[in-house]
């Protein structure tokens, strides 16, 4: 067990490179296991949900390894019934992608049912259903889920009732090397979409219209990276995010490195409403806050290109001391407010119910021992105790590692005062 021991009120200064995206790393991952041969990424963030997808890879017959940013993955043999254990399938929930790439290359998988942070509940159902579409027979024991397509998979016409990113991801996947054409309508438009198409684009797959709500895929034989190429994972837009939030919440400037700014289009506006200073230009955004942030009116978490979901928690702790209420609306995931007890803890005033949170502005927040709830709730409290008077102490950094490639070593070298402990 080891928590994060943060002395808050230290303002931060500096420049920082933003890592690759955990959401775009877990899908390019399991397109490579579509190639007949080996794959080469780079960018790869050293964070724990990117080693358990080398796991599973692994575990699966064929040969991945990770080395910093670099993760080679062989995946010329692989097992005849490959199947994915029940403790990795526990471990997030985008193993559930593995469905649509193991149908796609072999024609068969057996895995249960997807973990990850407990946001409440996370259903499969327009994956089953689009891969039954496909041809696909998924038998759902329960916990287990055994799927074949003893005849191959054909294109066919998806529309999907929710732009879910994982069932496009699924439907993409199985559908890349399928016999004929696939269009998914009503598709999900995250970047992390476009960076797993860029990467089955240079294999030799043909996807058209990824970044929009209409995808269109044409099945090809057989999919190999070029010889000699390797491909790099986009930055991660939610860790940029993070820091950006970190900065509004502790004081002072930073200017962050190798991201892309237009993938934070829903973001960027917010903070600058909140009155912090933001200059994107190039692949740097450049942040500065000196005075007393003011509250946002609504904050509405939607699809891509809307505000994300996975940033809520982080802005909620810069918006915990400003002038002001700032309402919140939880429209993608149910159960995505359980930070807020590590925020009132620290002194802040919020009321939460169902999808809607009310953050009422305090002066300001004082050190506390917390919990993290879940992955992006951690990095939440770790943005709130930055600004904070006093010690914190985050307990369950299990799930920060989840998606924060060395947050503490980061922070410290923007001037924070943060260190990671064993405790008992
Ligand atoms: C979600 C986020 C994504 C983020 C990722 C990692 C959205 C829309 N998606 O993706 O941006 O990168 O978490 O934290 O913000 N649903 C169903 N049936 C299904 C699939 C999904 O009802 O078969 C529902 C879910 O319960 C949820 C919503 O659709 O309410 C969004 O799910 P989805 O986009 O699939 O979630 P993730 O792929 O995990």
């Amino acid at each position: 067990m080891q928590k994060l021991v943060i002395e808050g009120g230290k303002m931060l200064c500096g420049e920082l490179k933003t890592q690759g995206a955990k959401n775009a790393v877990l899908p390019v991952m399991a397109a490579a296991v579509l190639c007949k041969g080996v794959s080469v990424l780079d960018n790869c963030p050293s964070i724990t949900d990117s080693y358990c997808a080398v796991r599973i890879i692994n575990c699966l017959g064929m040969k991945a390894i990770q080395s910093g940013g670099n993760c080679t993955i062989d995946a010329a043999v692989l097992d005849d019934n490959p199947t994915i254990p029940d403790r990795l399938m526990r471990e997030m929930r985008s193993s559930i992608i593995f469905m649509g790439t193991l149908l796609g290359r072999i024609g068969r998988c057996n895995l249960y049912y997807p973990g990850g942070c407990d946001l409440g509940p996370h259903p499969i159902d327009m994956h089953i259903s689009s891969l039954k579409r496909m041809g696909a027979q998924i038998e759902d024991e329960g916990e287990k889920i055994t799927c074949c397509a003893p005849n191959g998979l054909h294109g066919c016409s998806i529309a999907l009732s929710f732009p879910s990113v994982g069932a496009t991801e699924n439907i993409i996947l199985a559908a890349v090397c399928a016999e004929g054409e696939t269009v998914i309508s009503n598709a999900a438009r995250e970047p992390e979409i476009c960076c797993m198409a860029d990467f089955l684009r240079q294999c030799g797959a043909v996807i058209k219209g990824d970044g929009s709500g209409r995808i269109v895929i044409e099945g090809v034989e057989e999919l190999k990276q070029p010889e000699g190429e390797v491909f790099g994972i986009y930055p991660d837009r939610i860790a940029a995010a993070t820091y950006i939030a970190c900065v509004a919440s502790a004081g002072g400037e930073m200017l962050l490195t190798d991201c892309t700014p237009c993938h934070l289009e829903g973001v960027i506006p917010i903070f600058e409403q909140m009155g912090c200073y933001i200059k994107a230009f190039g692949s740097n955004i450049y942040i500065h806050k000196r005075d007393t942030l003011t509250a946002v009116d609504t904050i509405r978490t939607m699809v891509y290109p809307g505000f994300p979901t996975d940033v809520q928690a982080i802005v909620m702790a810069p918006l915990c001391t400003a002038r002001g209420t700032t309402v919140f609306v939880e429209n993608i995931f149910e159960n995505r407010y359980r930070h807020t007890l590590g925020l009132c803890r620290m002194g802040a005033d919020i009321k939460a119910e169902g999808k809607v949170a009310v953050v009422s502005g305090v002066k300001k927040l004082h050190g506390a021992k917390m919990d993290a709830p879940n992955l992006r709730g951690g990095a939440g409290l770790v943005t709130a105790a930055l600004g904070a008077e006093g010690t914190s102490e985050i307990a369950s950094t299990e799930y920060i590692d989840r998606g924060y490639e060395n947050i503490e070593g980061n922070l410290t070298a923007l001037g924070a005062k943060i260190r990671r402990i064993s405790s008992g």
